[in-house]
């Protein structure tokens, strides 16, 4: 969730400083009659991802030193090619790429912008699964995107990294198909200065190791992942961990800065991450938590079983919204970023579910504080189901988003409304989603008819009518 007052400064800011960004034509593919495209077909991002391929597994090996900010990495991908293949493309931003094999032979690339392009010695097939393995080394140097409002990716602070990626920023700091359309599971395995921690997603598989002064930690995540949610986010860090009353693992650490939310993250975590395991059905993944680091980067992020919370002392409203994205944008993902909604505008209706389960204001009070705002209110202008590449983060996608969804609810009635949610998140779990999707499955679970319904909320530039 983003923190608008200092986003509002931010932009500001950014405004002054910025220049123009450049208007660049579409992407070809590249020269050779089986390339893989450098796209995976988002119109909106078209350079974002690429096609030809699909990847099942990312193994991540990063050695990193926050003193020098040098980052050595080698990359291990298992992929299948969907189609034959005399070339393929890989998203990378800065670094320097030292060496590409495939299937362990060595293989030509060239680069530019920020597509890795991969020549095997030999053209892959379609549907064979293949190998690539990238080495490279650098200074990772984060994504700034004025439009999103966002300095994102791989971004260095004083006692290590805050990693946050959404929505394209994995590119800066591990060669990957960077598009949600692709998960993958991941292994990690980071090495940084001994008495640094280093936090990723899923858990760790072995306890941390050190030699010769150096601290080598290893996660996994076991279920499929968007590259955005990778994170490997390196500090000092007060760490406790556990179960939920539920039995949940549980992972929480802080910057010692925030060594006093330790606790309240660690259980509020663990407690929210239950409730919505009776709400949206069983959590998809094998633990939660959440990292307080000290840089502030304006907002927090959903990262798969990790959300991360950037400089803050997050309250009770953000850590069940970043824990209803565990469902809602981590286990069922977009499949295009103009559905963004989809997470959005779903976990800020969390933030009204969780407000009224704990007795405060019902959702219905605080979608009509929301609509009382009036008709002039900038979310009328811009519709929530179609988020605007410039604009992603919109609020609109996140509060007229929930809207929507309480919209529904009252159309629906409560029985059928909540027997979606959770009809939703079992049907498409690990998967990617639509709009479309929703809708058709909306309509099938209440048996009524909801496409006027989901237009005037979704994709109308103007405030839709109470019925
Ligand atoms: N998905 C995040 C959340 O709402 C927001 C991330 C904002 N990202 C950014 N680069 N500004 O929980
Ligand atoms: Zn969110």
């Amino acid at each position: 969730r983003i923190n608008r007052r200092s986003m509002a400064v931010l932009a500001a800011l950014v405004s002054v400083l910025a220049c123009a960004p450049t208007d660049e034509p579409p992407p070809r593919a590249a020269a050779g009659r089986h390339a893989g495209a450098p796209g995976i077909g988002d119109t909106d991002f078209p350079r974002d991802g690429n096609g030809g391929y699909d990847v099942a597994n990312y193994s991540l090996t990063v050695d990193y030193t926050p003193a020098s900010k040098r980052l050595t990495g080698v990359t291990k991908i298992h992929a299948k090619a969907t189609q034959d293949l005399s070339s393929f493309n890989l998203d990378l931003t800065g670094l320097d790429v030292a060496k590409v094999t495939v299937d362990g032979d060595p293989a030509r690339f060239s680069r530019k912008g920020g597509e890795l392009t991969v020549t095997p010695a030999a053209p892959l097939v379609a549907d064979s699964p293949f190998t690539t393995e990238i080495s490279y080394s650098g200074t990772p140097a984060p994504a700034k995107d004025t439009a999103n409002l966002g300095t994102y990716g791989f971004i260095p602070t004083a006692d290590g990294a805050f990693v946050a990626s959404e929505p394209n920023g994995s590119k800066t700091w591990f060669p990957s198909n960077d598009h949600p359309a692709d998960k993958a599971t991941f292994d990690f395995t980071v090495t940084v200065p001994a008495g640094l921690t280093v936090v990723a997603n899923g858990e760790q598989t072995a306890p941390p190791a050190t030699s010769g002064g150096r601290t080598t930690y290893r996660w996994s995540e076991r279920h499929p992942m968007a590259t955005y949610l990778a994170t490997a986010t390196i500090g000092k860090f007060q760490v406790r961990e556990g179960r939920s009353r539920g039995g949940i693992p549980t992972y929480a650490a802080v910057d010692p800065r925030f060594k006093t939310s330790l606790d309240k993250v660690y259980d509020l975590s663990g407690e929210i991450t239950d409730y919505w395991s009776t709400v949206f059905g069983p959590y998809p993944f094998s633990s939660t938590g959440g990292v307080v680091d000290d840089y502030s980067a304006g907002y927090a992020l959903e990262n798969q079983t990790k959300p991360l919370y950037g400089g803050f002392d997050p309250d009770e409203g953000i850590i069940a919204h970043e824990l209803a994205h565990q469902w809602f944008g981590d286990s069922l993902t977009i499949k295009r970023w103009k559905d963004l909604w989809l997470n959005e505008g779903f976990a800020t209706y969390a933030e009204w579910l969780w407000s009224e389960h704990k007795g405060k204001k019902s959702a219905d009070a605080i979608f009509k504080d929301f609509y009382n705002r009036g008709a002039q209110d900038p979310v009328w202008a811009y519709p929530p189901g179609r988020a605007k590449p410039g604009d992603l983060f919109n609020e609109s996608v996140y509060t007229r988003g929930g809207m929507t969804l309480h919209a529904l609810r009252k159309a629906v009635g409560d029985p059928a409304f909540f027997k979606l949610l959770k009809t939703w998140t079992a049907q498409h779990r690990y998967g990617n989603v639509t709009t479309r999707q929703f809708v058709d499955l909306a309509e099938k679970v209440s048996g009524k008819e909801l496409d006027p319904l989901f237009d005037a909320w979704l994709f109308q530039p103007r405030r839709p009518t109470l019925a």
